[in-house]
């Protein structure tokens, strides 16, 4: 676990949906906050040194035998602790409180009354709508717990130990709809815990900065760009960190969006002057490719041949011990309170991309620690352009995957064509940002239409965008009727060979983002 913060404040995940909000909604508050298993030992706990806890919500019943808990000890540890839902019934019930079955499952919007007045809800209305989500409630809490707060359908809304720094809330704090939730949580951080806020993205930099240079020495580092994000970022940090030392090695693999690998060696040759190996490989891709259909063998060609092409340019640069990659902490939280051990959880057919491990390098990863929004922000920081900062998320694939069917260069040509007209168009409207994704998919069926007087049989794209908090789960984008007819008709107009533009209107689950 990194020391990036001189104080922290760890969320011990009993399974919950929201364990990365809640460490997000730390850090909004500048306070480093880190995801851990539920079940760490209470001394690895006092070596990580923590100014507070809190322990995350949970599908499980407390009183059911196999439900993950806590080492005991945490709670003589003297720390302040914060147990949201399935947390605070956890400290009740450690402390002989009774938990039960709530009469109705409760989930959704309820007013919050505050009993007595507290640190907890200090700047709260006395009347405030909350967040509910759960089946279970408190119903007894021992002597040595007060309650704070009530809703209509649940006595123990929020509590708190008569002397001890443990507190308890039945609502959601962390999402918005909780109309007070950051200031609650931001009182437990900064009046309980005694925080400072002085998490500062601005200082990570200069400290992985300097740590990077230590670590390094006069070693060489290989940093492969993909032309996404978090790439950049990692190659922009290391730029500044190690100049001359550091070696880029891009793989143009003829499957990115248009003008995107152009874009990318610009910035970085321009701008931060590394030594950027460019392999220009789209032969290699394509020919590999050539009559493949199927979505998961076009992923292991790719991936197989930007291996080998990776490890070919690596091979002739001299000197090199060290290899950046941009993993972020979601791909390596030890999460999953209710999974089996403490390994990272990387999606795997995410991982066509990714490099084997025979590789004889060892790893720099400087964005550990980092959500994407901070990833993001420090992008900008470091001087990289909105454009790259901001863009998309792409698959390692490329357009293989958006181009169903057979990848030929005529056909990715019209696909990258079409693609440009979608971003263009979402960019110019200014809803970019809002969308989680927005491209086109060169769809393998032809259909009849007329121009001009010709009956033409032409190829059809479909236009997919979607509104998403993580990937996982995907709602199509409601984009405005105008919009959807200035991207149609321009990409009929403009790109050669398409007559006709359909919109995606599926969410994920049950269909996914990309249609490969
Ligand atoms: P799906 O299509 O599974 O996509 O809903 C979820 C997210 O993952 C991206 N994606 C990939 N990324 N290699 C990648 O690096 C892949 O093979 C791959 N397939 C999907 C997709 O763009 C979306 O952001």
């Amino acid at each position: 676990m990194s020391r990036v913060a001189d104080e922290k404040v760890l969320v011990l995940d009993f399974g919950s949906q929201y364990a990365q909000l809640i460490a997000r909604r730390a850090r909004q508050q500048q306070v480093y906050c880190e995801i851990v298993r539920h079940d760490i030992s209470a001394k690895r706990i006092r070596e990580l040194a923590p100014k507070g806890l809190i322990l995350s919500g949970g599908p499980a019943s407390v009183y059911d035998p196999s439900a993950p808990r806590c080492d005991p000890a945490i709670f003589q540890l003297g720390l302040p602790i914060l147990g949201i839902c399935y947390g605070m019934q956890l400290i009740c019930e450690a402390s002989g409180g009774r938990v039960a079955a709530a009469p109705a499952r409760e989930y959704g919007r309820a007013y919050c009354e505050v009993t007595a007045e507290n640190d907890l809800f200090a700047g709260v209305p006395p009347r405030s709508p909350v967040w509910m989500s759960h089946g279970d409630q408190v119903t007894e809490v021992s002597e040595d717990f007060v309650p704070l707060a009530k809703t209509d359908t649940c006595a123990f809304a929020a509590v708190k130990h008569a002397r001890l720094p443990l507190y308890g809330l039945q609502f959601h704090p962390e999402v918005t709809h909780t109309a007070y939730g950051e200031g609650i949580l931001g009182n437990f951080l900064k009046r309980v815990c005694g925080c400072a806020g002085t998490w500062r993205l601005g200082d990570f930099a200069q400290q992985t900065i300097s740590d990077v240079r230590r670590r390094v020495g006069d070693d060489r580092v290989i940093c492969g760009l993909s032309g996404g994000v978090d790439s950049a970022v990692v190659a922009a940090l290391l730029a500044q960190a190690i100049g001359p030392r550091l070696s880029c090695i891009l793989v143009d693999n003829g499957l990115l969006r248009k003008d995107e690998a152009a874009g990318v060696i610009r910035e970085f040759t321009d701008h931060f002057k590394t030594d950027l190996h460019v392999v220009r490989a789209e032969d290699r891709f394509l020919d590999a490719l050539a009559g493949v259909t199927n979505p998961q063998e076009k992923r292991k060609i790719i991936g197989r041949v930007f291996i080998e092409c990776f490890a070919d340019e690596a091979a002739r640069i001299e000197g090199a011990r060290f290899l950046a990659q941009g993993t972020l902490y979601p791909d390596v939280i030890e999460s999953g309170g209710l999974r089996d051990g403490p390994a990272a959880t990387i999606k795997l057919h995410h991982n066509v991309g990714g490099l084997p491990e025979d590789l004889d390098f060892e790893l720099i990863e400087p964005l550990r620690d980092l959500f994407k929004d901070e990833v993001r922000q420090l992008g900008l920081q470091l001087g990289l352009p909105e454009d790259i900062v901001w863009r998309h998320p792409f698959p390692g694939p490329g357009l293989a995957v958006r181009c169903v069917g057979e990848v030929t260069r005529a056909r990715l040509a019209t696909l990258r064509e079409a693609d440009a007209v979608v971003v263009e168009e979402i960019k110019r409207s200014g809803l970019y940002r809002q969308t989680a994704q927005s491209f086109a998919v060169l769809l393998p069926v032809q259909s009849v239409g007329v121009m001009g007087d010709a009956r033409t049989y032409d190829d059809v794209v479909a236009v997919r965008s979607i509104d998403s908090e993580d990937f996982m789960t995907a709602d199509w984008s409601h984009l405005p009727y105008e919009l959807l007819a200035r991207i149609s008709t321009r990409i009929i107009n403009e790109v050669q060979g398409v007559n006709r533009v359909v919109y995606d209107i599926s969410s994920k689950p049950p269909a996914t983002i990309e249609w490969e």
